[in-house]
């Protein structure tokens, strides 16, 4: 069991890996965050309240104590985990445990993404029990606790067991107090086209907080936020990170009190998020995902890596291969008809690539982004055999096919708009704010569900369809439903990620063979909640491949190579206009779910044959790059130049790629050490040298890379 508790010392101890999160009931049954960190043994610690009070102190003691459930009005004065205003109109709350109990495994969150067991070995859960003896809400804390990794997770519900409405007003899925502050703090920032970059910074007393409030996890940050050792590096050092299983709204921060204790924290954003509770009605929030590593940046990853490529995604293709694709996008825009399609999908065929994906404009009347989200019929001008006909003529060819959707919008200039004019979020009365000219559907509403998973499975069911691109590419505006209550507005966004959710679960149960990827004007809504409905998600509309190094190292923070998809387009790139060699931009994107974004039949005899070559290459080391260690070597962040490898489970193969951005005169060689091999092994690479593993992590492989935008990619095995 890796849950264990001592009743006699109110202790509770979720061990698993090399790592434990242990709880404490006070003896006024507060709740109280013992530990997190390297494991400990069972009952080997004990809480003494002086250990975090000053010598004096103007606070209350109830401000000072490690709360692990922070509630408003008693004497906390950070961010509630439980923010809950009453029927008497005040926000104090006053939380004691009740009951604890262990359950073997790890239960799903109905209605909501979350990580999951295949076998109840896997993990097992912990419930805490609490209520609020004046008003009688009740919260009950479920933590589960992964054995292998020591991942804890942990999801709270809100019940209203009192007599009068109350209303919810934050919910911090984590909120995890720290005995110091000498941390700094690592988050992920962004735009459209350079999503998730990587920050770090020194904490300082006050607050930290990133957050999300345009309905969607966003471009701009990410739903994670880490702790880190000031002398963490990406091999060592103490890290301690949340991630927020959701992707809508969010906010999460790392804090600093007074008296030098931290906080890290995550959840609902309240900013935009209030619920009702009605008697007897409860409200469980989204799960965070809490990880440890004593191993650095890269140990914390690699714990992320592995979770949700294995027990965050699901489905058929969640252990597949992925297939290389071609995708049109790039390539034609919107300028397109079926034989311009069979021109560019009889080219992949002969270059090997497996997946025609036909993207944005194949409906309505849709030439431009002007118009027809909404109205899911195919454009029989652009394609005069329907979807069937393409899709069986790309079939014919040997490539299965795969088509682009945007289902949670509307254009003003649509039948769909024309017929239900009130199915956008909008405010009557006021203007609704376009982008993108598009309008977003209120995801939140039953009938808009209904309508989005009959017109989706609908195009599904008439073709032959084997993969689906599912865009969203704008953020909510007027974020209120219109069949909501006055008191119930504040719902609006959640609600239409319940909504969301729904569809996505009943789609994506309905057509299981069909390979989903998720987007948002490229990586607007890269996160937890979106992996576990779509195993893969577009990592950025940024195609660069320089570009792409900052992109596909700072997304590696949290999330596998499984989930972010990497094309090789045209140069000069459309994004920033730089020419990057064709061997550059394939030994970049082979970092993800490879794949081509350009008119094939635009390229010279010479890049066809450099693209048949990658693609050949892809199938060779495309099993190491979904599923091995990832291991971030040099940062691009830091360097003009990037290194990073995948190494097997069993250590036996290695692939190894380094990346010079701009060089400089009389370069010497970059030695790079390599990490995660078998120090005793030898491993041989591609073009027969032979080095020890030891030889390769200790003294390094020197990269000669003297030109600018150049690259080496070499797969070593032991023989
Ligand atoms: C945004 C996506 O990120 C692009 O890849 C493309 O699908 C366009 N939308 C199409 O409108």
């Amino acid at each position: 069991m890796s849950v264990w508790y001592d009743n006699e010392n109110r202790t509770a101890y979720l061990s698993g890996g090399d790592v434990s999160y242990v709880l404490f009931r006070d003896d006024e049954n507060h709740l109280l965050n013992l530990y997190w960190g390297p494991a400990v043994p069972n009952g080997s610690l004990s809480y003494d309240p002086a250990d975090y009070m000053p010598f004096a102190s103007f606070d209350l003691p109830l401000s000072l104590i490690p709360h692990e459930i922070p509630v408003c009005g008693r004497g906390w004065n950070g961010t509630p985990a439980v923010g809950l205003l009453n029927s008497a109109g005040d926000d104090v709350v006053d939380l004691r445990v009740t009951d604890w109990y262990t359950q073997a495994g790890k239960a799903p969150l109905p209605g909501l993404p979350a990580t999951y067991t295949e076998k109840d070995a896997e993990a097992d859960s912990l419930i805490v029990c609490l209520q609020d003896p004046d008003t009688g809400v009740l919260v009950k804390a479920v933590y589960s606790v992964f054995s292998e990794s020591g991942a804890v997770t942990r999801s709270l519900t809100v019940e209203n067991a009192s007599a009068a409405p109350v209303f919810l007003t934050g919910l911090q899925s984590a909120s995890v107090p720290f005995w110091s502050s000498d941390f700094d703090v690592l988050h992920l920032k962004g735009a459209w086209a350079r999503e998730r970059s990587v920050v770090r910074s020194p904490l300082g007393q006050g607050e930290y907080r990133i957050a999300s409030r345009r309905g969607a996890s966003g471009h701009e940050e990410n739903p994670f936020i880490a702790f880190c050792d000031p002398k963490a590096d990406e091999f060592s050092g103490g890290v301690w990170a949340l991630s927020l299983v959701y992707s809508g709204s969010f906010a999460a921060s790392g804090s600093v009190d007074n008296a030098g204790h931290a906080r890290l924290s995550i959840g609902l954003n309240p900013d935009v998020f209030t619920w009702k509770l009605n008697p007897g009605e409860s409200f469980t929030g989204p799960e965070a995902v809490m990880v440890f590593s004593s191993h650095g940046l890269n140990g914390m990853s690699q714990l992320y890596h592995r979770l949700y490529r294995t027990r965050l995604a699901r489905g058929t293709w969640r252990d597949r291969e992925r297939p290389i694709l071609i995708n049109n996008w790039e390539g034609t825009y919107f300028d397109f008809n079926e034989d311009r399609l069979l021109a560019i999908a009889a080219e992949a065929q002969k270059l090997g690539i497996e997946l025609f994906v036909l993207d944005d404009g194949w409906f309505g009347k849709r030439n431009l982004d002007n118009c027809s989200l909404g109205d899911w019929i195919v454009n029989t001008e652009k394609l005069p055999h329907g979807l069937s006909g393409l899709s069986d003529r790309i079939h014919a060819l040997g490539l299965r096919f795969g088509l682009w959707f945007e289902p949670e919008m509307v254009s003003p200039d649509s039948d769909l708009y024309r017929t239900h004019p009130d199915w956008c979020l909008h405010v009557p009365g006021r203007t609704r704010t376009e982008s993108r000219n598009q309008l977003i559907l209120d995801m939140g509403r039953p009938e808009v569900q209904e309508y989005v998973i009959r017109a989706v499975s609908d195009v599904l069911s008439s073709a032959g369809i084997d993969y689906v691109k599912w865009d969203m590419n704008r953020n909510m505006t007027e974020a209120v439903s219109l069949i909501l209550p006055q008191d119930r507005k504040g719902e609006t966004m959640h609600r239409y990620m319940l909504g969301l959710y729904r569809v996505l679960e009943t789609i994506t149960s309905a057509f299981p063979q069909i390979l989903f990827e998720s987007c948002s004007g490229g990586g607007g809504r890269f996160d937890p909640g979106m992996l576990f409905y779509m195993p893969q998600t577009w990592t950025s509309d940024d195609t660069d491949a320089i570009e792409r190094l900052k992109l596909q190292y700072g997304t590696s923070i949290v999330y596998p190579a499984s989930a972010m998809g990497a094309h090789v387009s045209a140069v000069p790139n459309h994004q920033t206009g730089r020419s990057v060699s064709i061997s550059m931009r394939g030994d970049v994107a082979l970092g993800g779910n490879f794949g081509f974004e350009l008119d094939l039949t635009r390229l010279s005899s010479e890049e066809l044959d450099a693209c048949a070559e990658m693609v050949k290459k892809i199938k060779g080391i495309r099993s190491l790059t979904q599923k091995g260690t990832f291991w971030r070597l040099v940062s691009p962040f830091e360097n003009s130049f990037a290194a990073w490898s995948f190494v097997s489970e069993d250590r036996s193969d290695v692939l190894f790629c380094a990346y010079r951005v701009l060089t400089v005169p009389n370069m010497p060689p970059v030695r790079v050490r390599l990490h995660g091999l078998d120090p005793e092994k030898t491993y041989t690479d591609e073009k027969g040298r032979s080095f020890s593993g030891a030889f390769l992590m200790q003294q390094g492989y020197s990269v000669h890379l003297r030109s600018d935008f150049s690259s080496e990619v070499l797969h070593f095995r032991v023989k």
